[in-house]
């Protein structure tokens, strides 16, 4: 019993750890992970025959990722013994008391922010190498995409820094970039980050330093490690790093008895809401260098520092009714309609419900007493029923099975969660997002169109899909429409300069189902012009990458559609750019069928100019080796684990004049 207990604990753990660390997208929450390895940790005590040095309580959860290089830490990564309990927190302070044996001490309490962890290694005064926690021992080198944080100093000015330092911290994405990418991915139809932490982990892992750079992260330090540290105490050696350009939390105190540990806990227990970045909870070190010397580590944390976790906040409240509200893409979504409650300091009134599969699985039943929670999320979401509250003749809430809007049978896709209206074209709804989608930001840009007036030109009979647009005159924008001189003029404007917007977004603008702003991208470029996309077959089309058969399938569907062709070429008429500006190479099919990766970097080209060069002769480009890839084009510090599979693989590694050599035009 308790074998199989211990046993079905450590595959859970180690499942959702990998989950986290890997996926970045966790199943549970942090309680409860916490709560199953407090288990484990319990059983483990108590059966010692049964420990293992590989249970997940001997080990923090790994992060590594297999396209990076990696590292060892010179000291290893441990994490902090955590707790929700203030009176653990007090048993840490009495722990420490005894340890040093009556000897005073101070605390410094700070804030536990929630991100994803980072070592940076300084020598001579210059960062040398940026390496995530991994498995505690060795990590992944980030080097590039740290870089791109414009808090971390790059080479350190100051006199009083060491020459060689470790310094760790926290990297961050805060919440207004947080929220902002979740509104972009919400329109490329990619999936949600649940929280900055997610967001955070998986921006820094990403492969092309450019995009991290868009994202805006950001990091905070709480970590200084080396032998000539400027002050023989931790506060003090975070001023220091202060000075020398790195960003440390603002709100450190030096906290000298318990009575101060718990007050700081209730100040920021309210105080946390409104802070700028996620924090999880508060982290009380003992401030002394020597007197952390003295207490030490165990296996997993230091003895000196303790994490006390904020209650994720939860709140009961009855569901008044379960509302259906159809997208622009026809996805139909369950929101549930509460009665108002108080949650983090907001009053909250609706909540997603996701899909129907989720409503399912909450068994949630008609007026239910409901659990809304608002972790790291924005979108405050259900997470739970009391049904002991339930009322005796409610019935089960069912997802509807007509569109709310325009009263068509719904259909759900093979193999996906969501239902979806077919009625494209006489959907309200749908309509307008897509009217709204066309003159976005990041499609047409056409200033002065938002939500309200697209609904405006809409009811007027103005504009009743994206090509009507085109036929708007400043008359008819004043006079039907009753908009003012001025946002006319800002539309007129807007109309005009859309005409010069590059073909990939008129792509991404078309609302093609699936073709958000990657694969808009790749499509007009594997494309070239509206024409080929239009004829494009099944085969030609998922011969570009990132594009399979689903993504296929709407296109054609899309392009097969009359109402959608007389839109396109009215587009056309109307002098919008219908093909990828020329890149200026000259092509051939000299690579044609090859596939190629590109590794390091290059003295002639940039590494996005030789993809469109592989491109331009014919060739595809691949982010990772395998069986299939012909060529290894590789620059300067290419790393040592690409070398290895490459050869292992027995595939040719080229360098760039090798390559150019082999695409150029005088055949010897
Ligand atoms: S101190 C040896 N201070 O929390 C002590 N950690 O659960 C090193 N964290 O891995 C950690 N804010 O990623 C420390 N003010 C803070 C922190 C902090 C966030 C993270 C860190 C660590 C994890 C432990």
């Amino acid at each position: 019993m308790t074998r199989q207990r211990i046993d079905d604990l450590r595959r859970e753990l180690n499942r959702h750890n990998y989950n986290y660390y890997v996926n970045n997208a966790p199943e549970i929450s942090d309680i409860e992970f916490d709560m199953m390895m407090k288990e484990l940790e319990a059983l483990e005590k108590e059966y010692p025959e049964f420990d293992d040095p590989l249970s997940p309580t001997h080990r923090v959860g790994s992060d590594i990722n297999k396209g990076f290089e990696q590292a060892m830490h010179i000291h290893p990564m441990l994490s902090l013994a955590n707790t929700y309990s203030v009176k653990e927190v007090d048993e840490f302070v009495s722990r420490c008391r005894e340890g040093l044996m009556g000897e005073k001490f101070r605390i410094c309490g700070e804030l536990k922010y929630d991100g994803t962890s980072i070592s940076l290694i300084y020598e001579n005064r210059r960062l040398v190498r940026a390496v995530t926690r991994g498995d505690g021992e060795k990590g992944d080198i980030v080097t590039a995409n740290i870089l791109t944080i414009r808090s971390i100093p790059a080479v350190i000015q100051a006199e009083d820094a060491p020459d060689s330092f470790e310094i760790r911290g926290e990297v961050l994405l805060p919440w207004k970039a947080f929220e902002r990418l979740n509104e972009e991915r919400a329109y490329n139809e990619e999936p949600l980050f649940a929280n900055p932490r997610n967001a955070a982990a998986g921006t820094l892992k990403m492969q092309n330093p450019a995009e991290v750079a868009r994202r805006e992260l950001d990091a905070v330090f709480y970590y200084l490690i080396g032998d000539n540290l400027p002050a023989g105490n931790h506060y003090e050696n975070m001023q220091a790093a202060k000075r020398w350009g790195f960003k440390v939390s603002e709100h450190m105190a030096l906290l000298d008895s318990m009575e101060a540990v718990d007050s700081f806990i209730n100040h920021w227990d309210r105080e946390r809401k409104d802070l700028p970045v996620a924090t999880d909870g508060l982290v009380f070190k003992v401030n002394d260098l020597k007197q952390q010397l003295n207490l030490g580590f165990t296996a997993k944390s230091p003895r000196w520092a303790i994490a006390y976790k904020f209650p994720a906040e939860r709140a009961l409240t009855r569901l008044r009714f379960v509302s259906f509200e159809v997208g622009r893409t026809g996805v139909v979504t369950p929101v549930a309609n509460l009665e108002p409650v108080l949650l983090s300091g907001t009053i909250v009134k609706r909540a997603s419900l996701h899909n129907a599969d989720i409503i399912a699985s909450l068994d949630i039943h008609e007026s239910d007493m409901v659990y809304v929670e608002k972790g790291g999320e924005i979108i405050p979401k259900i997470t739970g029923v009391d049904t002991s509250l339930r009322e005796q003749d409610a019935c089960p809430v069912e997802f509807v099975k007509y569109c709310p809007s325009c009263g068509t049978k719904l259909v759900r896709p093979e193999g996906e969660a969501s239902w979806i209206c077919p009625n494209k074209y006489g959907c309200q709804p749908q309509i307008i997002g897509r009217i709204e989608h066309f003159v976005g930001r990041r499609m047409m840009n056409i200033d002065g169109i938002g939500e309200e007036i697209s609904q405006t030109l809409h009811d007027t009979g103005l504009v009743e899909n994206i090509a009507d647009i085109y036929d708007l005159t400043a008359e008819k924008l004043m006079d039907k429409a009753g908009l003012g001189p001025k946002t006319t003029a800002r539309i007129m404007d807007g109309i005009e300069s859309s005409r010069h917007i590059p073909f990939e977004r008129v792509v991404f603008a078309l609302s093609i189902p699936y073709v958000g702003e990657t694969v808009a991208k790749k499509l007009a470029r594997g494309v070239k012009d509206i024409d080929t996309l239009m004829t494009a077959d099944e085969e030609q089309l998922t011969a570009i990458d990132e594009i399979g058969s689903r993504i296929a399938g709407a296109i054609r569907e899309y392009m097969t559609n009359e109402k959608n062709i007389a839109i396109i070429e009215r587009l056309r008429a109307a002098g919008l750019q219908m093909e990828v500006e020329a890149t200026g190479i000259e092509g051939s099919e000299k690579l044609k069928g090859k596939t190629i990766v590109i590794s390091g970097t290059f003295a002639h080209n940039s590494r996005d100019r030789y993809k469109e060069i592989i491109e331009a002769h014919g060739g595809k480009n691949s982010g990772s080796i395998s069986k299939k890839t012909d060529y290894v084009l590789a620059g300067e510090n290419m790393g040592p684990a690409k070398l290895e599979k490459a050869t292992k693989l027995g595939i040719p590694v080229i360098d760039e004049d090798t390559f150019l050599s082999m695409i150029s035009n005088d055949d010897k």
